[in-house]
Protein backbone atom coordinates (compact mmCIF):
# COMPACT_ATOMS: atom_id res chain seq x y z
CA UNK A 1 0.00 0.00 0.00
CA UNK A 2 1.08 3.98 -0.57
CA UNK A 3 2.72 5.55 2.53
CA UNK A 4 1.17 8.60 4.12
CA UNK A 5 2.05 10.92 6.49
CA UNK A 6 -0.52 12.96 7.98
CA UNK A 7 0.54 16.58 9.06
CA UNK A 8 -2.43 17.86 11.78
CA UNK A 9 -3.98 20.21 14.37
CA UNK A 10 -7.10 18.04 15.12
CA UNK A 11 -9.69 19.65 15.25
CA UNK A 12 -12.62 17.78 14.83
CA UNK A 13 -12.15 17.29 11.25
CA UNK A 14 -8.73 16.04 11.34
CA UNK A 15 -9.91 13.49 13.78
CA UNK A 16 -12.78 12.25 11.08
CA UNK A 17 -9.48 12.54 8.66
CA UNK A 18 -7.10 10.84 10.40
CA UNK A 19 -9.55 7.65 11.43
CA UNK A 20 -10.17 7.32 7.84
CA UNK A 21 -6.67 6.94 6.87
CA UNK A 22 -5.86 4.97 9.99
CA UNK A 23 -8.30 2.40 9.24
CA UNK A 24 -7.70 2.26 5.30
CA UNK A 25 -6.17 -0.78 4.48
CA UNK A 26 -5.00 0.20 0.64
CA UNK A 27 -2.66 3.18 2.37
CA UNK A 28 -0.23 2.71 5.13
CA UNK A 29 0.05 5.22 7.75
CA UNK A 30 3.62 5.69 8.66
CA UNK A 31 3.47 8.77 10.88
CA UNK A 32 1.64 11.75 12.35
CA UNK A 33 3.08 15.01 13.07
CA UNK A 34 1.05 18.01 15.09
CA UNK A 35 1.11 21.59 14.59
CA UNK A 36 -0.56 24.43 15.89
CA UNK A 37 -4.17 25.43 14.93
CA UNK A 38 -7.51 24.99 15.82
CA UNK A 39 -5.72 24.55 19.26
CA UNK A 40 -2.62 24.86 21.04
CA UNK A 41 0.05 22.24 20.01
CA UNK A 42 0.04 20.69 23.37
CA UNK A 43 -3.52 19.60 22.87
CA UNK A 44 -3.68 18.96 19.08
CA UNK A 45 -0.72 16.36 19.82
CA UNK A 46 -2.54 14.83 22.48
CA UNK A 47 -5.72 14.43 20.51
CA UNK A 48 -4.18 13.23 17.31
CA UNK A 49 -2.46 10.40 19.61
CA UNK A 50 -5.96 9.46 21.23
CA UNK A 51 -7.42 9.30 17.66
CA UNK A 52 -5.00 6.50 16.51
CA UNK A 53 -5.68 4.59 20.18
CA UNK A 54 -8.99 5.02 19.52
CA UNK A 55 -8.67 3.72 15.81
CA UNK A 56 -5.80 0.92 16.92
CA UNK A 57 -3.27 2.33 15.80
CA UNK A 58 -0.80 3.23 18.04
CA UNK A 59 1.76 1.72 16.04
CA UNK A 60 1.76 5.06 14.20
CA UNK A 61 4.36 7.08 15.65
CA UNK A 62 3.39 11.00 16.74
CA UNK A 63 6.15 14.15 16.66
CA UNK A 64 4.81 17.36 17.81
CA UNK A 65 6.20 20.08 15.82
CA UNK A 66 5.39 23.93 15.43
CA UNK A 67 4.15 26.01 18.37
CA UNK A 68 3.64 28.96 16.32
CA UNK A 69 3.54 30.37 12.48
CA UNK A 70 7.04 30.72 10.88
CA UNK A 71 7.60 34.88 11.22
CA UNK A 72 4.10 36.17 12.52
CA UNK A 73 2.86 34.65 15.96
CA UNK A 74 -0.81 35.16 16.32
CA UNK A 75 -3.06 34.12 19.54
CA UNK A 76 -5.77 33.23 16.93
CA UNK A 77 -7.21 29.52 17.46
CA UNK A 78 -9.98 28.27 16.17
CA UNK A 79 -11.58 27.39 19.57
CA UNK A 80 -15.61 28.61 18.44
CA UNK A 81 -15.74 25.73 15.90
CA UNK A 82 -13.82 22.79 17.58
CA UNK A 83 -14.45 23.35 21.36
CA UNK A 84 -11.97 24.27 24.17
CA UNK A 85 -9.64 21.04 23.54
CA UNK A 86 -10.39 20.96 19.90
CA UNK A 87 -12.92 18.00 19.96
CA UNK A 88 -16.17 19.81 20.86
CA UNK A 89 -14.72 19.13 24.95
CA UNK A 90 -15.02 15.63 25.08
CA UNK A 91 -11.60 14.78 23.76
CA UNK A 92 -11.63 12.53 27.50
CA UNK A 93 -14.13 10.44 26.26
CA UNK A 94 -11.35 9.17 23.74
CA UNK A 95 -8.98 5.96 25.29
CA UNK A 96 -5.91 7.50 26.87
CA UNK A 97 -3.10 6.77 24.71
CA UNK A 98 -0.21 4.47 25.84
CA UNK A 99 1.97 5.25 23.40
CA UNK A 100 4.65 8.58 24.29
CA UNK A 101 4.59 11.05 21.43
CA UNK A 102 8.10 10.63 19.79
CA UNK A 103 11.42 12.40 21.16
CA UNK A 104 12.10 13.72 17.49
CA UNK A 105 9.92 17.11 17.08
CA UNK A 106 8.02 16.73 13.78
CA UNK A 107 10.62 18.22 10.81
CA UNK A 108 12.95 15.25 12.48
CA UNK A 109 10.43 12.10 12.24
CA UNK A 110 9.24 13.63 8.75
CA UNK A 111 13.10 13.48 7.34
CA UNK A 112 13.92 10.08 8.53
CA UNK A 113 10.38 8.58 7.40
CA UNK A 114 10.98 10.10 4.02
CA UNK A 115 14.44 9.39 4.32
CA UNK A 116 13.59 5.39 4.98
CA UNK A 117 11.01 5.08 2.44
CA UNK A 118 12.21 3.26 -0.66
CA UNK A 119 9.69 4.45 -2.55
CA UNK A 120 7.96 8.62 -2.82
CA UNK A 121 5.40 9.33 0.27
CA UNK A 122 2.41 10.72 0.42
CA UNK A 123 1.97 13.60 3.14
CA UNK A 124 -1.69 15.44 3.86
CA UNK A 125 -1.12 18.59 5.47
CA UNK A 126 -4.09 19.05 7.17
CA UNK A 127 -2.83 22.34 9.64
CA UNK A 128 -0.96 25.65 8.88
CA UNK A 129 1.65 24.53 7.26
CA UNK A 130 3.87 25.73 9.21
CA UNK A 131 6.27 21.80 10.18
CA UNK A 132 5.87 21.53 5.76
CA UNK A 133 7.86 24.46 5.27
CA UNK A 134 10.59 24.09 7.95
CA UNK A 135 11.22 20.76 6.61
CA UNK A 136 11.76 21.68 2.89
CA UNK A 137 13.60 24.29 4.09
CA UNK A 138 16.13 22.32 6.72
CA UNK A 139 15.79 18.88 4.08
CA UNK A 140 15.67 19.78 1.08
CA UNK A 141 16.93 16.21 -0.02
CA UNK A 142 13.64 15.14 0.99
CA UNK A 143 11.69 16.88 -1.76
CA UNK A 144 12.43 13.64 -4.30
CA UNK A 145 10.82 11.38 -1.75
CA UNK A 146 7.68 13.05 -1.44
CA UNK A 147 4.90 11.85 -4.03
CA UNK A 148 2.86 14.84 -3.77
CA UNK A 149 1.75 17.10 -0.69
CA UNK A 150 -2.40 17.17 -1.06
CA UNK A 151 -2.89 20.26 1.22
CA UNK A 152 -6.57 21.17 2.91
CA UNK A 153 -6.18 25.03 2.20
CA UNK A 154 -7.21 28.37 0.57
CA UNK A 155 -10.31 29.88 -0.75
CA UNK A 156 -11.27 30.69 -4.49
CA UNK A 157 -14.19 32.85 -2.96
CA UNK A 158 -14.61 33.81 0.79
CA UNK A 159 -12.54 32.92 3.40
CA UNK A 160 -13.51 31.17 7.07
CA UNK A 161 -11.17 32.77 9.44
CA UNK A 162 -11.45 37.04 7.71
CA UNK A 163 -13.40 37.72 4.68
CA UNK A 164 -10.40 36.41 2.27
CA UNK A 165 -8.50 34.03 4.54
CA UNK A 166 -9.08 30.18 5.23
CA UNK A 167 -8.10 28.99 8.28
CA UNK A 168 -4.98 27.06 7.79
CA UNK A 169 -3.39 29.44 5.12
CA UNK A 170 -4.40 32.11 7.30
CA UNK A 171 -2.67 30.69 10.42
CA UNK A 172 1.00 30.72 8.11
CA UNK A 173 0.74 32.58 5.06
CA UNK A 174 4.79 33.07 4.71
CA UNK A 175 4.75 28.57 5.33
CA UNK A 176 2.15 28.68 2.24
CA UNK A 177 3.77 30.89 0.48
CA UNK A 178 7.04 29.05 1.21
CA UNK A 179 5.73 25.48 0.30
CA UNK A 180 3.21 26.50 -2.78
CA UNK A 181 5.76 28.76 -4.27
CA UNK A 182 8.61 26.53 -5.17
CA UNK A 183 6.93 24.63 -7.79
CA UNK A 184 9.21 21.71 -6.84
CA UNK A 185 7.22 19.54 -4.58
CA UNK A 186 4.11 18.62 -6.60
CA UNK A 187 0.72 19.95 -4.38
CA UNK A 188 -2.57 19.30 -4.59
CA UNK A 189 -4.65 22.32 -3.00
CA UNK A 190 -7.90 21.05 -1.64
CA UNK A 191 -9.80 24.72 -0.84
CA UNK A 192 -12.57 25.09 1.20
CA UNK A 193 -15.03 26.24 -1.48
CA UNK A 194 -15.06 22.48 -2.97
CA UNK A 195 -14.71 20.93 1.14
CA UNK A 196 -18.10 23.12 1.89
CA UNK A 197 -20.07 21.73 -1.19
CA UNK A 198 -19.24 17.71 0.41
CA UNK A 199 -20.72 18.95 3.87
CA UNK A 200 -22.72 15.85 5.35
CA UNK A 201 -26.12 15.63 7.38
CA UNK A 202 -27.62 14.72 9.95
CA UNK A 203 -28.62 11.53 8.13
CA UNK A 204 -25.31 10.86 7.01
CA UNK A 205 -24.18 11.59 10.61
CA UNK A 206 -26.90 9.13 12.34
CA UNK A 207 -25.73 6.60 9.74
CA UNK A 208 -22.16 6.99 10.76
CA UNK A 209 -22.85 6.31 14.73
CA UNK A 210 -24.77 3.50 14.23
CA UNK A 211 -22.11 1.98 11.94
CA UNK A 212 -20.30 0.64 14.89
CA UNK A 213 -17.68 1.39 17.52
CA UNK A 214 -15.70 4.23 15.95
CA UNK A 215 -18.80 5.63 14.25
CA UNK A 216 -19.94 6.21 17.28
CA UNK A 217 -17.30 7.69 18.76
CA UNK A 218 -16.47 10.17 15.85
CA UNK A 219 -19.75 11.58 15.99
CA UNK A 220 -19.48 11.98 20.16
CA UNK A 221 -16.88 14.27 18.59
CA UNK A 222 -19.21 16.81 16.80
CA UNK A 223 -21.64 19.00 19.16
CA UNK A 224 -19.52 22.08 19.23
CA UNK A 225 -18.45 21.79 16.25
CA UNK A 226 -21.97 21.31 14.23
CA UNK A 227 -22.98 24.07 16.48
CA UNK A 228 -20.50 26.43 14.01
CA UNK A 229 -21.20 24.74 10.89
CA UNK A 230 -25.34 25.42 11.67
CA UNK A 231 -24.85 29.02 11.30
CA UNK A 232 -21.72 28.86 8.92
CA UNK A 233 -23.92 26.60 6.40
CA UNK A 234 -27.44 27.96 7.25
CA UNK A 235 -28.83 23.95 7.75
CA UNK A 236 -27.54 21.17 10.29
CA UNK A 237 -24.77 19.87 8.78
CA UNK A 238 -20.58 19.49 8.90
CA UNK A 239 -18.03 20.37 6.85
CA UNK A 240 -15.29 17.92 7.35
CA UNK A 241 -12.85 19.73 5.07
CA UNK A 242 -9.64 17.38 6.17
CA UNK A 243 -11.33 14.29 5.51
CA UNK A 244 -12.14 15.84 1.50
CA UNK A 245 -7.91 16.07 1.58
CA UNK A 246 -7.34 12.64 3.08
CA UNK A 247 -9.72 11.19 0.73
CA UNK A 248 -7.55 12.42 -2.43
CA UNK A 249 -4.33 11.33 -0.21
CA UNK A 250 -6.05 7.34 0.00
CA UNK A 251 -7.80 7.28 -3.67
CA UNK A 252 -6.20 9.34 -6.04
CA UNK A 253 -7.97 11.49 -8.21
CA UNK A 254 -11.44 10.83 -6.01
CA UNK A 255 -10.94 14.71 -6.79
CA UNK A 256 -11.03 16.44 -10.10
CA UNK A 257 -8.42 18.89 -10.04
CA UNK A 258 -7.30 21.46 -12.36
CA UNK A 259 -3.66 22.51 -12.46
CA UNK A 260 -3.71 26.43 -11.83
CA UNK A 261 -0.97 29.26 -11.24
CA UNK A 262 -1.41 30.19 -7.16
CA UNK A 263 -0.19 32.84 -4.89
CA UNK A 264 -0.69 33.67 -1.20
CA UNK A 265 -1.27 36.86 0.15
CA UNK A 266 1.11 37.42 2.72
CA UNK A 267 0.93 41.24 3.11
CA UNK A 268 -1.20 42.81 6.40
CA UNK A 269 -4.37 44.15 4.70
CA UNK A 270 -7.46 42.60 4.35
CA UNK A 271 -6.49 40.22 1.73
CA UNK A 272 -3.68 38.57 4.22
CA UNK A 273 -3.89 34.00 4.00
CA UNK A 274 -5.71 34.99 0.95
CA UNK A 275 -4.74 32.35 -1.70
CA UNK A 276 -4.74 33.81 -5.13
CA UNK A 277 -5.86 31.53 -7.76
CA UNK A 278 -5.60 32.49 -11.83
CA UNK A 279 -8.73 30.81 -13.09
CA UNK A 280 -9.08 32.94 -15.64
CA UNK A 281 -9.13 31.48 -19.19
CA UNK A 282 -5.80 29.89 -19.89
CA UNK A 283 -5.15 31.98 -23.36
CA UNK A 284 -5.33 35.59 -20.19
CA UNK A 285 -2.87 34.10 -17.57
CA UNK A 286 0.15 35.41 -18.92
CA UNK A 287 -1.24 38.64 -19.12
CA UNK A 288 0.13 39.55 -14.89
CA UNK A 289 1.23 43.10 -16.02
CA UNK A 290 4.74 42.27 -15.14
CA UNK A 291 3.85 40.89 -11.58
CA UNK A 292 4.65 37.37 -10.62
CA UNK A 293 2.50 34.79 -11.79
CA UNK A 294 2.52 32.00 -9.29
CA UNK A 295 3.98 28.56 -9.27
CA UNK A 296 1.05 26.20 -11.24
CA UNK A 297 -0.69 23.89 -8.03
CA UNK A 298 -3.38 21.17 -8.70
CA UNK A 299 -6.42 23.07 -7.56
CA UNK A 300 -9.17 20.23 -5.96
CA UNK A 301 -12.38 21.75 -8.29
CA UNK A 302 -14.92 18.93 -8.60
CA UNK A 303 -16.00 15.65 -7.12
CA UNK A 304 -18.99 13.38 -7.36
CA UNK A 305 -20.36 14.77 -4.67
CA UNK A 306 -22.47 11.78 -3.10
CA UNK A 307 -19.93 9.56 -3.81
CA UNK A 308 -17.27 10.99 -1.87
CA UNK A 309 -19.72 11.16 0.95
CA UNK A 310 -20.36 7.61 1.11
CA UNK A 311 -15.99 6.69 0.36
CA UNK A 312 -15.70 8.48 3.90
CA UNK A 313 -18.52 6.74 5.26
CA UNK A 314 -17.56 3.48 4.12
CA UNK A 315 -14.45 3.46 5.24
CA UNK A 316 -15.11 4.53 8.69
CA UNK A 317 -18.04 2.27 8.84
CA UNK A 318 -15.67 -0.19 8.25
CA UNK A 319 -13.23 0.69 11.30
CA UNK A 320 -11.73 -1.94 13.33
CA UNK A 321 -12.55 0.27 16.65
C1 LIG B 1 -9.44 24.06 8.15
O1 LIG B 1 -9.39 24.83 9.36
C2 LIG B 1 -9.49 24.00 10.47
O2 LIG B 1 -10.30 24.56 11.45
C3 LIG B 1 -10.01 22.67 9.96
O3 LIG B 1 -9.50 21.63 10.77
C4 LIG B 1 -9.50 22.60 8.57
O4 LIG B 1 -8.20 22.04 8.50
C5 LIG B 1 -10.66 24.52 7.36
O5 LIG B 1 -10.53 25.84 6.99
CA1 LIG C 1 -7.20 20.90 10.40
Amino acid sequence: AAKLIIDTDPGVDDAFAIALAAVSEDVDLIGVTTVFGNVPLAATTANARRVLALCGREDVPVAAGAERPLVHPHPHRARYAHGADGLSGRSSALPEPSRAPETADAVSLLASLLDAAREPVTIAPIGPLTNIAALLAAHPGVRSKIDRLVIMGGALGHGNTTAAGEFNIWSDPEAAHRVLSGGDVPAVLVPMDLTYRCAVDLGWLGTLESSGPLGAALRALTPDYQEHYRKALGWDGLVLHDAVAVAEAIKPGILVTEALPVQVECGFGPARGATVVDNRRPELRADTEGQPAGATVDVAMETDLDGLRAFVLDRLAMGRS
